[in-house]
């Protein structure tokens, strides 16, 4: 144990003051690189030092800090390659952004935000959630970053309808999904019984199709009728105890007029969805230990932060940028390569010779606007007074739904996300300052969760990404793929290379950044063997 954590610490020293490539040699010679195959999937194969000819590996200018371009920084100076990372904003991490007591933020409109959570208290201002499926859990691993599991998901949060029958009602999950499934169940059940389906179900499949609607539904047998008529999935009014206490069961449930009437089945689809599908996880302590984690493998020392990049030259032998360091002063950096991270408008905007084609294809994915808020409480009465550890609360007002902390169960803080919005919800919550959106936040859960929803809020912080400098929209959507712009940006344009969650298929997901910089680095490396 007592080894293995020194020789954690020794790596991050070597990865903090040598660069990945330093790091790499290390891990190597003490059997510890990654296994290719195991940890990178069988399309990636990182570039290696000894398939590029003379002593001195090529430079790179890596436009951007945020998952992308740290990645390409990383997965090159693995195997060698000189990089330099210029950063717009004063920090690294881009959208990948874990807010904190004491982080500022300033936006376009010149109002700057200042978050006071207490010490130990963070909201995760970006991303929050990470599928099992994607790969930055193998970065996470790879970069020794620790995981707990996120809770997407929780039987006791609440659908909330404000609008059709019901009004304004919060419902716990569970006891929706025993009355949407049950009902379900028992009009199926009836249907197949009664020959209904008999052009497509043998008499065979009929009775597996039954045999599964009562288990699915929890309904009545055919004596029965098939009804669905409650039960303990809906939860307990009171919970069994010792002794003679049994529980009292709630009920009995409402009709299923009233339970379709409410709407609160459009609230169960979400789960299913392949990346949104328990279980889901975060990095211990807050999202950008990721950032953190890749910025000390490529070496702090290549990262320059407040060096906006105003210009982009690609030449027959090699590229140059302008940028605007911290003191307004214009600086030119050259290299062999660049990749651009920036998004897609943003790269639009820069003073370049890309040519018109890749100008007509920066300007195809559409902007979307998205915000969240973070309210922390002295008191996690949620998990005391309402049984909620993690999860999250579904609901048709315009703050969309309400987060609970997967983390620090049992702790006095803690904080809430009060809202996460995009498109245009998120454009109308951006346009306001930041104490109209924290009013409007807490009257909207105040509607879900009552006068517990004021008591003993000390602070919050709420960030609107389209009107973040330097990154400007939640993330970009592609109204198509096929048209050729997409499969363009792909490719260099000279020694530029592209890269960033927007060329991907997995959009407004780190894991679209990470793949997209694993393309852009193979296509460099590519390049630099053919040349
Ligand atoms: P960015 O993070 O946008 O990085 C681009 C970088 O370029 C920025 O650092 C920017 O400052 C810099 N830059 C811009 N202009 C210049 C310039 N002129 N010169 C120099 N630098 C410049 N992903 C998940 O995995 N899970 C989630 O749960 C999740 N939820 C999300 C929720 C929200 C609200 C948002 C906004 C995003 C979420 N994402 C999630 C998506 C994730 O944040 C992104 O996919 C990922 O961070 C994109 O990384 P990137 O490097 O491609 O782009
Ligand atoms: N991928 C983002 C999320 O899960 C949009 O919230």
């Amino acid at each position: 144990m007592r080894s293995e954590v020194t020789r954690r610490d020794l790596l991050r020293t070597i990865g903090a003051t040598g660069g990945a490539g330093v790091l790499f040699e290390t891990m190597t010679a003490l059997g510890l690189a990654p296994d290719h195959a195991d940890r990178h999937g069988p399309d990636f194969h990182p570039p290696r030092r000894a398939e590029v000819a003379g002593d001195d590996m090529p430079t790179v200018l890596v436009i951007g800090a945020g998952v992308a371009g740290l990645t390409a920084a990383y997965e090159l100076g693995k195997a060698g390659y000189d990089c330099r990372v210029l950063e717009a904003r004063h920090r690294s991490g881009g959208r990948n952004l874990t807010v904190r007591g004491g982080d500022e933020e300033r936006d376009l409109d010149g109002r700057t935000h200042r978050a006071e959570f207490a010490d130990g208290q963070y909201m995760n201002a970006g991303p929050g959630r990470i599928a099992q499926s994607m790969v930055t859990l193998d970065y996470c691993r790879e970069l020794g970053v620790p995981v707990e599991p996120f809770a997407n998901q929780n039987a006791n949060a609440y659908v909330h309808r404000e609008n059709g029958a019901g009004r304004g009602t919060a419902v716990r999950f569970r006891t929706a999904k025993a009355d949407v499934y049950g009902y379900v169940a028992e009009l199926l059940a009836k249907a197949t019984d009664q020959g209904a389906l008999d052009d497509v179900l043998t008499a065979e499949d009929r009775e597996r199709v039954l045999s599964f609607l009562e288990g699915f539904g929890a309904i009545g047998g055919r004596a029965d009728g098939w009804a669905y008529r409650g039960g303990s999935r809906r939860g307990y009014a009171e919970e069994p105890g010792a002794g003679e206490r049994p529980g009292v069961v709630l009920g009995p449930p409402p009709t299923l007029s009233e339970v379709f009437a409410s709407q609160v089945g459009r609230a169960f689809s979400f789960e299913f969805g392949v990346d949104q599908a328990m279980m889901m996880f975060q990095p211990v302590g807050g999202m950008d230990a990721i950032v953190t984690a890749l910025e000390r493998a490529v070496g702090v020392h290549r990262v320059t932060h407040h060096a906006e990049v105003r210009a982009l030259t690609t030449g027959a032998d090699g590229v140059r940028v302008v940028y605007r360091d911290a003191r307004g002063r214009d600086q030119v950096a050259t290299a062999d390569y660049c990749v651009a991270t920036l998004p897609p408008r943003l790269l639009a905007r820069l003073d370049h010779n890309l040519g018109p084609e890749v100008s007509a294809a920066l300007a195809q994915p559409r902007p979307t606007a998205s915000g969240k808020i973070g309210l922390e409480y002295q008191g996690r009465w949620w998990e005391q007074e309402e049984r909620l550890y993690g999860g999250i609360t579904q609901t048709d007002l315009d703050i969309t739904q309400i987060w609970y902390p997967s983390h620090g169960h049992h702790e006095a803080r803690g904080v809430l996300i009060g809202y996460y919005v995009s498109g245009q919800r998120a454009v109308e919550f951006g346009r306001l300052s930041p104490a109209e959106r924290l009013s409007r936040a807490v009257r909207a859960g105040s509607r879900i969760h009552g006068a517990r929803y004021r008591r003993g809020l000390t602070s919050s912080f709420s960030i609107a990404w389209e009107r973040t400098p330097h990154i400007e929209e939640g993330w970009a959507s592609w109204p198509s793929r096929s048209s050729g712009h997409y499969a363009l940006l792909t490719r260099p344009a000279g020694r530029v290379h592209f890269a960033g969650d927007w060329l991907s298929y997995l959009v407004a997901w780190q894991a679209g950044a990470f793949l997209s910089a694993r393309d852009a680095v193979t296509n460099l490396h590519q390049q630099v063997r053919a040349t």
